[in-house]
């Protein structure tokens, strides 16, 4: 369906848990353990994702915190993956646990995976998330050896941190037929110094004249992507500051709590637990409200959003 602007809204990013293993700093400042939240259940999650394919949802992207944590992540993606009308499931995770759940979950009918790391230096690597970098590798072969394509890495560049592998970032395209994108840092939650460590996306792009434009893979999608001799997979930047992209925003996000967000760049939440009870109509009903308040674009520029952290949302 469309927006009050005249936007397809065909995307719903749906996160599972706002649990992770990890804890990178520009997702879950100052949160130690993660406040026990009320989950939606396996049943709920299919019945919101059967709902807004319903209304013209044609992409679902299960986000979290980190999904691999549901013990029923299987029964969560067969249950959506076999929505009619549903062109595309995909899934965003920090590859702590994808090794051994990557065949099931291509066998279970998700068509693709994001996968987050900042640096290729393993003691960097616990040093920002707490985790193994040997890790998220292992979750990388096993998800290229399931047939996962394309899979797309993502990497919020922290200058001073880790803008100095950008170009090795780069180079793995070369090596590996997996997509690397770059990040801009986005004022969310306790993010405080967001300002000093963010890159600007276009500097870099211009810094590098022999990145070459294609078009995107599907409408709406945040990343701009580039190639280049040799590359065997594409080079991206998803630039929400420095070049924003909300004229072709097409998604809604779903919380794992059952709130329903807008607009990644503003605070305002919608509940939908109650019109969950009521069932599928009644859901509907509701998100078709809400897609009717979907602001024209977030406020980056004007505001750190403290209401949640990125954890939270899902990204
Ligand atoms: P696909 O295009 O489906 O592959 O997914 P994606 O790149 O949108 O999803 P992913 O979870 O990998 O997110 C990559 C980055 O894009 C994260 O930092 C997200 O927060 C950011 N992002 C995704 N959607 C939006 C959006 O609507 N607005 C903004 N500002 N950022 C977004
Ligand atoms: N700014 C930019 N990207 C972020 N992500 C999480 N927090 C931020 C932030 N403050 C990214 C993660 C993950 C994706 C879902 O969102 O790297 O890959």
């Amino acid at each position: 369906m469309k927006d009050a602007f005249g936007r397809q809204i065909d995307y719903l990013r749906l996160s599972l848990t706002e649990r992770c293993t990890l804890h990178c700093t520009y997702c879950r400042v100052d949160e130690g353990v993660c406040p026990k939240i009320q989950e939606l259940s396996a049943d709920e999650l299919i019945l919101l994702a059967e709902a807004a394919v319903e209304l013209g949802i044609t992409r679902i992207r299960l986000t979290g915190g980190e999904p691999l944590l549901r013990k029923d992540l299987l029964q969560i993606v067969r249950g959506i993956s076999s929505l009619s009308g549903l062109r595309d499931l995909s899934m965003t995770t920090n590859a702590q646990m994808l090794a051994e759940i990557a065949a099931d979950l291509k066998e279970a009918g998700l068509d693709r995976l994001n996968i987050s790391m900042d640096t290729l230096n393993a003691d960097l690597f616990k040093e920002l998330t707490g985790g193994s970098l040997q890790k998220v590798l292992d979750g990388i072969q096993a998800a290229i050896a399931a047939g996962f394509d394309p899979i797309k890495i993502n990497v919020v560049l922290m200058r001073g941190v880790n803008d100095h592998e950008l170009d090795d970032f780069i180079r793995l395209t070369s090596k590996y037929k997996v997509d690397v994108r770059f990040i801009e840092y986005m004022p969310i939650g306790n993010s405080n110094g967001s300002e000093r460590l963010r890159l600007n996306n276009q500097e870099l792009i211009t810094a590098r004249p022999w990145l070459i434009p294609v078009p995107p893979r599907f409408n709406g999608q945040p990343s701009s992507d580039y190639t280049y001799e040799g590359a065997l997979g594409r080079v991206g930047f998803i630039s929400p500051i420095s070049h924003r992209f909300c004229s072709d925003c097409n998604r809604i996000r779903i919380m794992s709590d059952g709130s329903l967000r807008t607009c990644l760049g503003r605070d305002a939440e919608i509940p939908l637990r109650e019109a969950l009870a009521e069932g599928k109509d009644g859901l509907k009903q509701a998100i078709s409200q809400a897609i009717l308040q979907k602001p024209e674009h977030h406020r980056f520029d004007q505001e750190v959003l403290n209401g949640r952290n990125m954890s939270r949302i899902g990204g």
